[in-house]
């Protein structure tokens, strides 16, 4: 049975890998799930799995060395799928220092413990063991808005936000580690993520949870910006299909093949509220284009990502199956039937359900 060690597991993209992980490989393989739950990490997000047998939840930081390494010695790791890390870019614009530490020191401690576990005395390493680092496209920077250029694993890189920038150091030091060590990695750049568990400080979430509430949907800058949304069970997919047929020490941009600009998405997710909400509910009432709020711009904003998922397609038979006007359809109706889930998270209950799920033990 394969041992997995994923890393940010109650964040967004890390609790839909497992449930997806779950879903295809159900008692074949066992999943030790390690996260600092900051606010970004939700417990909640795993409720429906906490009581499998082949699932357990470490709270650790992924800086925090004598912790991680503990994991290891204590457990025989065959996988590491590494998503933990600050991932909101507003957040790095006003403390960067933060995503430094844990995107950049973070990675090197899991790369180390890593190594130091899986590493032979002739400087191979044990059979079978893989790690894969869960990165984004922004390392690439900012395309012209052309519809024609696009993020290839040859790009150079070009971060533009400290966010950014805290990935693409933390991919070379991979990158340095694959080269230096001949470690068994891959890394995957993937774009603009959306579905269930997503906290609602990123655009769609945002824009569903303020709809609803007759709040103002702030626009940064002239909304023209694009972005290529993949939805999440596709990047699960696409990062076990890395990991499980990919060429050790390559990397492979995962992409939705889907761009928009965000005054589209804006414009879809009222039209799309409107659609489904029944005349009955009163918060349809709140829903409107009136709430469209033009706000500053963000500072240093990218102004288009768009991935050609050519290798991933070609090595690997990877390529996204939901359309986007599926994919938004089944977010929207997801949000619409967990609004406690928001509300818990807007209010920081959240961060309860942690003490009093763990305060016996
Ligand atoms: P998220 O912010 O929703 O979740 C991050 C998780 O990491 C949280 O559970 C948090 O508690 C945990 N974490 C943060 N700091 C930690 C630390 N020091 N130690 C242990 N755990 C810590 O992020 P996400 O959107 O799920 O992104 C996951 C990964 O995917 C990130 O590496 C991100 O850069 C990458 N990525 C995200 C997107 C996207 O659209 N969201 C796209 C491409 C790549
Ligand atoms: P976001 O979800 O923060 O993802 P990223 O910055 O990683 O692409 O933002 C997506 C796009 O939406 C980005 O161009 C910024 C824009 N945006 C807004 O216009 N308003 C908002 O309130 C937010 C959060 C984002």
């Amino acid at each position: 049975m394969r041992t997995y060690l994923v890393t940010g597991g109650a964040g967004f993209i890390g609790s839909n890998y497992i449930h997806y992980m779950f879903r295809k490989y159900d008692n074949e393989i066992r999943i030790i799930n390690v996260d600092a739950l900051t606010y970004a990490g939700n417990l909640e997000n795993l409720k429906d799995i906490e009581d499998r047998d082949n699932y357990t939840f470490i709270k650790a930081d992924i800086t925090d060395k004598d912790a991680i390494s503990k994991i290891f010695e204590e457990n025989d790791i065959d996988r590491v799928v590494h998503f933990a890390a600050e991932s909101h870019v507003d957040r790095s614009i006003r403390n960067p220092e933060v995503f430094v530490h844990t995107n950049v020191m973070g990675t090197a401690v899991m790369l180390n413990c890593a190594k130091a576990a899986w590493e032979l005395p002739d400087g191979s390493y044990k059979e079978g063991k893989k790690f894969l680092h869960v990165s984004t496209d922004e390392v690439y920077g900012s395309l012209p808005d052309d519809g024609k250029s696009f993020f290839y694993e040859t790009t150079p890189y070009q971060p533009h936000s400290p966010y950014s920038a805290s990935k693409a150091s933390s991919d070379m030091l991979v990158k340095s580690y694959i080269d230096t060590y001949h470690f068994p990695a891959n890394i995957t750049n993937t774009s603009n993520n959306y579905g269930p568990y997503q906290f609602p400080e990123k655009l769609i979430p945002l824009i569903i949870n303020n709809a609803l509430n007759g709040k103002a949907l702030p626009v940064y800058g002239d909304g023209m910006n694009i972005r290529d949304w993949l939805y999440v069970d596709d990047h699960a997919k696409g990062i076990d299909m890395v990991q499980e047929q990919g060429r050790l020490g390559q990397t492979y941009n995962i992409g939705g093949h889907n761009e928009k600009r965000n005054i589209e998405i804006i414009n879809i997710i009222i039209e799309t509220l409107q659609e489904i909400l029944p005349d009955s509910d009163p918060r349809k009432a709140n829903v409107s284009k009136d709430l469209i709020t033009y706000v500053e711009d963000r500072k240093g904003h990218d102004r288009r990502y768009a991935i050609a998922p050519d290798k991933i397609k070609e090595e690997i038979g990877w390529e996204p199956e939901t359309m986007f006007k599926d994919g938004i359809k089944k977010t929207i109706a997801w949000y619409l039937e967990h609004m406690d889930w928001m509300e818990n998270v807007t209010s920081g209950d959240y961060q309860k359900y942690y003490e009093d799920m763990y305060s016996g033990k």
